[in-house]
């Protein structure tokens, strides 16, 4: 069913058609950057405000601490790059993760800036009886952990111009999802809040134009009935880069795409294909594949990671998509176009992998892979299905490093080509390769 913000008939969502690529516009505009402009990828609170380094040991700092930790350093030309337990458009990371602290032992009750580069709780805002509950329509104060993700939109503008309005939600959906990993792995239940009041947070958070508030991810329990109130006195400004171009695109996209009050649903637990142990493993190993090896995978593995693709998303805040699968290299399974669902259901046969290769914009690893997911929505709820969409490539990113496959997301794509080949009217937000790996970029 249609919502009411749907914006010019149909399916079309004015920021969905101002930002998509077709064969003249990446010819006109190839995102050609000079590297050595790019804004700082950390954000840090002055020097005076106390901090509190995560040690390994210690299982509860571990939990934080997998939520976006640095798990390798790769050498491009233009230096090192800090990569981490999730992926972004562009390795740019515009998201930043705030944690409140609630009657959890050792730790003072407060609102803390997660420091990734160096595994730091930065305490920005001690609590009394207010809170980030207060900004929620159920304000009762939660016992644990609140995480919040905000996007500092200018790291993925400074590249991708008005495109990055999706990879900014695409970005903050996979670091929602790497929180969904941590939790299971430290067995903490969890739900992800996407309605709550974004203007209100914005401006006490002190984050200006500059930085935006994504999403909510609660590890943690209602203590009593008591209503929390609103931060007693707002934050102030801290800059996430070093320099800052404003996109009124962006600011304007972010006010608009999201629709307030949307329809709700009872929270469902997800239950993963896999033990806790390999799910750490595949949180330290992620990676994206640079290339695949054009050679098939099996069926069981493929019907693997749709089963982990489909578990339900913990929060009141429906499903906002629905996923495709174009079949390339899969044992036992005809090549062709499938609807992901409780059956996966074939479209047409065919052997499309030149055509998926040139859709993603000619890239090898959409040519070359066993399988190419295309996550399409109706744009209705836009910020929420783009957020809802990085988080199951989140889950399908780790579900091809637990069978030992490679996976990468791929943002950019012929949107109105692809839509075409799709043969569907809901727009595509996403795609995702899963595949072989090559013997030598396998880490060992
Ligand atoms: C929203 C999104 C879009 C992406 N788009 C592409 C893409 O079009 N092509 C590509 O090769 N990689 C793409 N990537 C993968 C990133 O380049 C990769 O995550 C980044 O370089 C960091 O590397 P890592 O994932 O190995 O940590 C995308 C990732 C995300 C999250």
């Amino acid at each position: 069913m249609l919502s009411s913000s749907t914006i010019e008939g149909k399916y079309r969502n004015k920021y969905h058609e101002a930002t998509k690529h077709s064969a003249i516009s990446v010819q006109l505009d190839p995102n050609y950057v000079d590297a050595t402009t790019q804004p700082v990828a950390f954000k840090k609170y002055p020097k005076f405000f106390r901090r509190f380094p995560l040690e390994l040991d210690n299982p509860f700092h571990q939990f934080l601490s997998l939520t976006s930790a640095i798990t390798f350093q790769k050498q491009y030309r233009d230096g090192t790059h800090s990569l981490r337990v999730q992926p972004s458009a562009g390795a740019l990371y515009p998201t930043e993760i705030y944690v409140q602290l609630r009657g959890i032992s050792g730790m003072l009750d407060g609102i803390y800036h997660l420091e990734q580069d160096s595994s730091t709780l930065t305490l920005i805002y001690e609590l009394i009886d207010d809170g980030l509950e207060g900004y929620f329509s159920d304000d009762r104060p939660i016992k644990g952990c609140i995480f919040l993700v905000s996007c500092v939109y200018f790291r993925s503008s400074w590249k991708y111009k008005n495109r990055s309005l999706r990879y900014c939600f695409l970005d903050s959906g996979h670091h929602l999802g790497a929180i969904e990993a941590s939790a299971i792995v430290s067995n903490y239940s969890y739900q992800l809040l996407f309605d709550l009041d974004r203007a209100a947070l914005n401006d006490d958070l002190g984050f200006e134009n500059k930085e935006f508030v994504a999403a909510v991810a609660i590890a943690g329990e209602p203590k009593d009935k008591k209503a929390v109130r609103r931060l007693r006195s707002p934050l102030p400004f801290v800059s996430a880069t070093d320099y800052f171009e404003p996109n009124l695109f962006i600011e304007e996209g972010y006010k608009q795409t999201f629709v307030e009050n949307c329809e709700k649903q009872p929270i469902k637990q997800p239950k993963f294909p896999f033990e806790s142990s390999q799910i750490l493993q595949a949180i330290q190993r992620r990676r994206s594949a640079r290339r695949f090896n054009p050679s098939p995978i099996e069926l069981n593995d493929f019907l693997t990671v749709c089963t982990a693709l489909q578990q339900p998303i913990p929060s009141e805040n429906a499903a906002a998509f629905e996923i495709y699968a174009v079949v390339q290299r899969v044992t036992g399974m005809q090549s062709g176009l499938y609807k992901i669902g409780d059956s996966n259901y074939c479209l047409k046969l065919g052997d499309f992998h030149d055509r998926t290769g040139y859709l993603c914009i000619n890239q090898a690893i959409a040519r070359d892979s066993a399988a190419v997911f295309f996550i399409v929505s109706d744009c209705g709820n836009y910020q929420l299905a783009l957020q809802q969409a990085g988080f199951v490539g989140q889950r399908i990113y780790l579900a091809a490093e637990n069978l030992k496959f490679g996976c990468s997301g791929i943002g950019a794509f012929f949107d109105d080509e692809t839509q075409a080949f799709l043969e569907t009217d809901l727009n595509v937000l996403y795609a995702i390769a899963i595949g072989n790996l090559c013997d030598r970029d396998r880490i060992k």
